[in-house]
């Protein structure tokens, strides 16, 4: 038996009585809910996606056509939450692109918007059991380590995990990989005495120096000042974001600090950590006479449309 066959065997092994068997998206083969709960995975833990995303976002949208014929503001608001609302609205592309059904093949699965290499191998091999491999997070770093990688290149990533892949169960193999990926070779004091790649792994003196670690960027902080207006009838006014970031949510009047708004009360302070910028907000409301026009909204109202985190602490700092 070569190493690689017997890598495989006792990979398998260790996933028949280790792996995440129960999580829901293994247990379908309907290519949407699988490329649906890939996408929601991206960036987000297993955890909160099939505590409080994945079937509800499913009983909102059961299929690919549901979702193509969905309002783009409804599909915001059932990911809301979530955050990198690009991920949703590329999503809803998609499905609006392929009228029904999810392409077969890796390569037309690619021509998707939001659908990178790792997204199509992923629904290939969990969907249609093709002989794909899956490269996410976790899958980077056991890889990294089995072949000893201080600084791997994406592409030198892709080609072990080709040649490492398990061609007849690609299902089991990626599941295993990530599970593998997520229990034992953790970034801190992964558990190698329990690992089924101890055999193969070239990194196993000092696993935690594969891959070699690189310094977080430090990110910008952007101070603004919030302006919630809201009318004699209570209402408040809101707008949905027109650029690229944050496109389609609700968000109230912003201004960059320093900033004073005048006959206006302090709510409080906000501070909400982005991909790229920390938020640091002071939030005032402004009672005002002006109120005609499009925009107005009651909290209960407000509380329904599609809004960012940021947003979601002022509206629990008004009700
Ligand atoms: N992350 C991406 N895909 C996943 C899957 N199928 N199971 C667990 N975590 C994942």
């Amino acid at each position: 038996m070569t190493s690689k066959v017997y890598f495989h065997k006792k990979l398998h092994e260790w996933y028949r009585n280790e792996g995440r068997k129960d999580l829901p998206w293994r247990n379908t083969n309907d290519a949407y809910a699988i490329y649906l709960s890939e996408v929601m995975l991206q960036q987000t833990q297993v955890k909160t996606v099939q505590e409080r995303y994945y079937f509800q976002f499913l009983k909102r949208f059961p299929t690919l056509d549901a979702l193509a014929k969905a309002k783009e503001q409804d599909v915001l608001s059932a990911w809301q939450g979530l955050g990198y609302y690009s991920r949703a609205r590329n999503l809803h592309k998609a499905a609006k692109s392929c009228k029904g059904n999810l392409p077969r093949s890796i390569e037309e699965l690619t021509t998707l918007p939001g659908i990178g290499r790792n997204t199509a191998h992923a629904i290939a091999a969990f969907a249609y059991h093709d002989p794909a491999a899956v490269m996410e997070a976790n899958v980077k770093r056991v890889l990294s380590r089995i072949f000893a990688l201080k600084s791997p290149t994406t592409e030198e990533l892709w080609e072990k995990a080709g040649t490492l892949l398990d061609s007849k169960e690609p299902f089991d193999y990626n599941q295993a990989m990530m599970d593998i990926g997520a229990m034992v070779c953790t970034k801190r004091a992964p558990k190698c005495n329990q690992c089924p790649a101890e055999t193969i792994c070239e990194g196993k003196i000092n696993p935690e120096a594969y891959p070699e670690r690189t310094a977080k960027k430090a990110v910008p902080v952007r101070n603004k000042v919030i302006v919630v207006k809201q009318n004699q009838r209570g209402e408040y006014f809101a707008t949905p974001r027109t650029s690229k970031f944050l496109s389609g949510l609700y968000h109230f009047e912003e201004h960059d600090a320093p900033y004073s708004p005048q006959k206006s009360r302090m709510l409080g302070h906000i501070r909400q950590q982005y991909s790229h910028f920390t938020l640091e907000a002071d939030v005032y409301l402004l009672q005002t006479a002006k109120s005609s026009g499009k925009g107005w909204y009651s909290l209960k109202q407000l509380k329904k449309l599609p809004v960012s985190i940021a947003e979601k602490k002022i509206l629990e700092m008004l009700s």
